[in-house]
């Protein structure tokens, strides 16, 4: 994917000599976007707190605004009321904004409902590819129209007929659109997935009233069962506090309390990374909130920093985490390298090229792969122009390897993060010690 460059907001990052801090994260993204949603198609009022405060998550409050959910926010709640499973004919675009979650997931809730939907993305959504999602919902029957593959999208609703889904990549949004749409078909669902993804879905669709089973990697949903309203508080971004953990993994003494973070087992992963790099966790606290992990951890850092190997199911479970550890992988004893993350290239941006490039005006060797890239350790790096493509993960992975770059290193599009942590420069600002 070519990445968009209209850049308009510059932000100064200075190196750092240590990070020392503690923070309860804004909420999830992934669940936040599923909470919007399935608020929006059950019925009765849904109180959701900790909403996440990205653009993202508000493109799928909007788009479900547009279907006919009543929305009202009050200091950090966010009340759905919900249209009990019958959506309205919008009067205007499903605007989508910069988010791939809320077009390929809406694209399974709507699938079965009588009416027309037009779903269109910004420059960067508009070059994503959404066949993965018209296939299986056209083998239920849906009736979508793509243009060359991508958006804008208009899904003609209709009357869906459960499927057998095999899951040929390993993405958790085409599971959901998969499922969102089983939610309404006739007859039992099942989906089979190879790498176990992100399951925030299978949590919510369950805490919203659900049944659904699951044997072994086989998941199934029967169709015609209603929603019910909840109470719930999203638990913190593991994604966003990715960018937190490997800052405190570069300064020996560092020291990061994360309160109420969002611990679900198939976003854990990093934990472990973290682990293997010669991080220190401590977990201090952990709950159970609608099937959702939440704890409190204390990361310090060891005596080294370790490098590593991440490949096969590894990649597929730290696909939004591989360009920060990329961003440190200089700062590492041995390097980092990354094999099976094609998936990368049609993110928000190519994240392979732009890691790669952007690694290199910092002064680092690296060789891209079609798939990943091998980013030697024991590199020092030099301040530079970043390049983000308006991609906020690489904004925030570049700000981070800049805390031990010498000199300044200007983030070009640095206004890419508030699609999904508007806060992170503050943050890092009040964390960064200078
Ligand atoms: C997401 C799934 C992943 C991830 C994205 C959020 C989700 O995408 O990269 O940021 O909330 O289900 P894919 O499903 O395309 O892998």
């Amino acid at each position: 994917m070519s990445s968009a460059t209209n850049h308009s907001a510059t932000q100064i990052i200075p190196p750092a000599r240590g990070f020392r801090g503690s923070l309860m994260l804004p909420g999830d993204k992934s669940i936040s976007h599923r909470y919007a949603m399935l608020a929006g198609f059950a019925e009765g009022t849904s109180r959701i707190t900790n909403f996440s405060t990205g653009a993202d998550p508000h493109s799928s409050l909007a788009c479900m605004a547009s279907l006919g959910a009543k929305i009202s926010v009050e200091a950090k709640t966010i009340s759905v009321t919900g249209t009990a499973g019958q959506f309205i004919q919008p009067s205007t675009q499903l605007d989508c904004g910069n988010s791939g979650s809320t077009m390929r997931m809406l694209a399974g809730l709507v699938a079965a409902q009588p009416a027309t939907f037009r779903f269109i993305g910004d420059e960067s959504l508009t070059l994503r590819p959404m066949e993965r999602i018209r296939k299986p919902l056209q083998q239920m029957g849906a009736r979508i129209d793509l243009t060359d593959g991508h958006a804008p999208m208009t899904v003609h609703g209709t009357p869906l007929t459960a499927i057998d889904f095999e899951a040929p990549i390993a993405s958790a949004q085409v599971k959901t659109a998969v499922l969102f749409a089983g939610l309404q078909a006739n007859g039992t669902t099942s989906i089979a997935e190879r790498v176990r993804t992100r399951d925030h879905s299978e949590h919510a669709l369950r805490a919203f009233g659900a049944t659904l089973q699951r044997d072994d990697d086989r998941l199934s949903i029967l169709g015609g069962q209603k929603l019910h309203a909840i109470d719930a508080t999203v638990p913190g971004d593991m994604s966003s506090a990715a960018f937190f953990l490997c800052a405190s993994l570069l300064f020996e003494d560092s020291n990061l309390v994360l309160d109420s973070l969002g611990m679900n087992p198939t976003r854990a992963s990093l934990l472990d990374v973290i682990i293997s790099m010669g991080g220190v966790i401590k977990v201090l606290d952990i709950q159970d909130a609608h099937g959702e992990m939440v704890g409190t951890i204390q990361v310090n850092r060891g005596r080294t920093l370790r490098g590593m190997d991440i490949s096969g199911q590894l990649a597929a479970q730290l696909i939004d985490e591989i360009p920060v550890l990329a961003a440190i992988a200089p700062y590492t004893e041995n390097g980092i390298r990354i094999r099976d993350a094609k998936e990368l290239r049609v993110k928000e941006s190519d994240r392979i090229a732009l890691v790669v490039k952007n690694l290199r005006a910092m002064g680092a060797e690296v060789t891209e792969h079609e798939d990943g890239m091998d980013i030697p350790g024991n590199q020092a790096l030099h301040g530079a122009s970043i390049d983000s493509g308006m991609d906020h993960r690489i904004a925030m992975a570049f700000s981070i390897a800049a805390l031990r770059a010498h000199g300044p290193t200007e983030i070009l599009g640095s206004e890419a993060a508030s699609i999904s942590f508007p806060e992170f420069y503050t943050w890092l600002d009040e964390l960064a010690i200078r």
